[in-house]
């Protein structure tokens, strides 16, 4: 969603902040914009479309060591100039740009903005130009950020400059992710590290209702009653490479191929001297205390939970719920005496999770985030961490951070189920790495997995996904993929529930892509997909290697049966992969999509 870049120093800011805008178009957005500001005045540029469509118009011959940038996705608004971000106060003194959703905006309007002419759409405007309404009042630029943050309800990450102060970037946080960075004679202001990892990789994490005076040489952080708070940076781990697409033409693409190498890397991360895998003990501890495990979680990251809730049950005999972030949030069942919540997220920020995760820690409850990344927002308000190693994963539609997911949860499950005394019949170690082998040879398959695509996609305007067990949930990652990048409708569906209603949907020439990994219930799924055929369906069947027969389309290497997600999930990326291409969609950036969804 929204990005925010900001830089003060010595060399040119307008590059440097495009460049960090381009870093953070991976996270979804409709219109961009920048605000520099010299000693002729603040000097604002802004436009719909992509970060290529605002280089255009922005003017090079302006040069300025200060300023501010933003990437928006509309919530309030149209996607236009006009409400793209920097947005300015009536008298041009202020500018800002922000991430979040102001909640009271409305309400702020009528009280406090009643005498004033909004230009645009947005719950944006409303703040700086309360910021200048408590100026005039004749509060200090600090006290009347400060005052206004004291009032508004909602998320926000915020950096602002003023005309009559420019050598200070203001910054405010609260919900939304932001980090300062900092560096020799510069400081920059960032939604996430990527978008300044080529200018430092030292970074001072913000937490909710702080606010930082950003200047050339020094960072003040302050809580909002003016207490100054110290806090040393951290270092981001985030190879400036890792964030190139290298020779590919999509990020997706490279991120699929990346698969093996990030299970082999995920077995070496969590493996000890002795080549046992390993957990923090404390972690298993407080796991081995709960009755029952909540897992927590939205979109794929969801998905790979249903797919852990198995492992763990299978293997440590522990009752998992899984649950959607957005609607647990509202809906909290009756929860057990001791339970453990596990958050998936890849880029820990998902607002709807975080909002679960506060609620969980006013209970009391102990909570571990799964993700990707380092010092996020889950990851930092959670007891315990689990990463996933996966290398910023920058594509909105996620791959490499599901199987990833999965593998970790698959090394929790086992290190979990040999600590309460439950034997594992497998070596995980070595099936994970006939995964990672299994993975390879698939990624070497993209031929005959575009021409699957083409045959059955090319035209069609549905699709359904079909499976049972471990194959169902892997049916609904398979058809997010494929709706999210190719924008054809797909659902996925349990292979008996289609009869229940769904079946009636079935055309003459309806793909109906069945997935059979599980011997259990390979009978199962081959009868419903002659249901499906008898009504006109076109099967595309997808099994594993010992499962396979005559009719089906494509067979994956065998592997460990409750691993088999980790591989069966890969035709169906490269699938969706090709649908997508082959219908010219923005295979990286989606429509109406966001990379890190931090609005609820
Ligand atoms: O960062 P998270 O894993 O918390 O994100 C959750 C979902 O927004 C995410 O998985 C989304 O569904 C992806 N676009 C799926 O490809």
């Amino acid at each position: 969603m929204c990005g925010i870049v900001g830089y003060i120093g010595t060399q040119d800011t307008k590059e440097i902040l495009l460049k960090g805008l381009e870093k953070l178009e991976y996270r979804g957005y409709d219109s961009a914009g920048i605000a520099v500001m010299n000693e002729m005045g603040v000097h604002v540029f802004k436009e719909k479309g992509r970060i290529a469509d605002l280089r255009a118009i922005v003017d090079n011959d302006v040069t300025a060591s200060v300023g501010i940038g933003h990437t928006r996705w509309a919530t309030h608004g149209v996607p236009s100039k006009v409400n793209a971000h920097p947005h300015q106060s009536t008298s041009g003194r202020f500018t800002l740009v922000h991430n979040g959703v102001i909640e009271n905006y409305a309400i702020l309007k009528r009280e406090y903005l009643q005498d004033v002419n909004l230009v645009s759409e947005t719950d944006t405007e409303v703040v700086v130009q309360i910021i200048e309404k408590f100026a005039q009042e004749g509060s200090h630029i600090e006290e009347a950020l400060r005052r206004t943050l004291a009032i508004l309800k909602g998320s926000y990450a915020i950096a602002l400059v003023d005309n009559e102060d420019p050598e200070t970037i203001y910054v405010g946080k609260n919900k939304s992710p932001l980090l300062v960075g900092v560096g020799d004679d510069f400081n920059v202001v960032a939604s996430d590290a990527m978008a300044m990892i080529q200018v430092t990789d030292q970074f001072v994490e913000l937490m909710d209702k702080e606010m930082v005076i950003v200047r050339k040489e020094a960072v003040t952080l302050k809580k909002l009653n003016g207490e100054i708070v110290e806090r040393a940076p951290y270092t981001a781990e985030i190879d400036a490479s890792d964030i190139e697409k290298g020779t590919y033409p999509h990020y997706m693409l490279k991120e699929i191929d990346e698969q093996p190498l990030v299970i082999r890397k995920l077995i070496q991360k969590y493996q000890d001297e002795t080549g046992i895998l390993t957990i923090d003990t404390d972690i298993i501890q407080a796991t081995q205390q709960a009755d029952r495990i909540y897992i927590v979680a939205a979109g794929t990251s969801y998905h790979a939970g249903l797919v852990g809730s198995q492992m763990i049950e299978k293997l440590a005999k522990v009752p998992v719920e899984v649950h959607v972030a957005s609607e647990f949030n509202y809906n909290m069942p009756i929860l057990s005496e001791k339970p453990l919540f596990i958050f998936i997220s890849q880029s820990g920020e998902t607002a709807d999770s975080r909002a679960v995760l506060v609620q969980v820690k006013d209970l009391g409850h102990p909570a571990l985030t799964i993700t990707n990344v380092q010092g996020s927002t889950l990851s930092r308000e959670a007891d315990y961490t689990l990463l996933l190693h996966a290398g910023p994963e920058i594509a909105v539609a996620s791959t490499k951070a599901y199987t990833a997911q999965l593998g970790v949860l698959a090394i929790f499950a086992s290190v979990l189920a040999e600590a309460k005394g439950h034997t594992v019949e497998f070596d995980l170690v070595q099936d994970l790495g006939i995964v990672a082998n299994a993975m390879e040879i698939l990624c070497d398959e993209k031929e005959e997995l575009e021409n699957l695509a083409r045959k059955f996609l090319s035209t069609t305007r549905n699709c359904f996904f079909i499976g049972r067990t471990m194959d169902y949930y892997v049916g609904l990652e398979g058809a997010l993929k494929l709706k999210e990048i190719s924008y054809i409708q797909a659902e996925g569906f349990a292979g008996g529930e289609l009869k229940h209603g769904t079946i009636a949907l079935i055309e003459n020439g309806t793909p109906v892509i069945a997935i059979s990994t599980q011997e259990q219930v390979d009978l199962s799924i081959r009868g419903n997909v002659k249901e499906v055929v008898a009504r006109g369906a076109n099967p595309c069947i997808i099994s594993m290697k010992g499962l396979e027969t005559e009719e089906d389309s494509f067979v994956i290497p065998a592997v460990n049966e409750l691993l088999s997600p980790l591989v069966s999930v890969i035709p169906l990326q490269l699938i969706s992969y090709y649908a997508a291409l082959h219908r010219d969609c923005d295979v990286d950036k989606p429509r109406n999509l966001a990379k890190s969804v931090t609005v609820e």
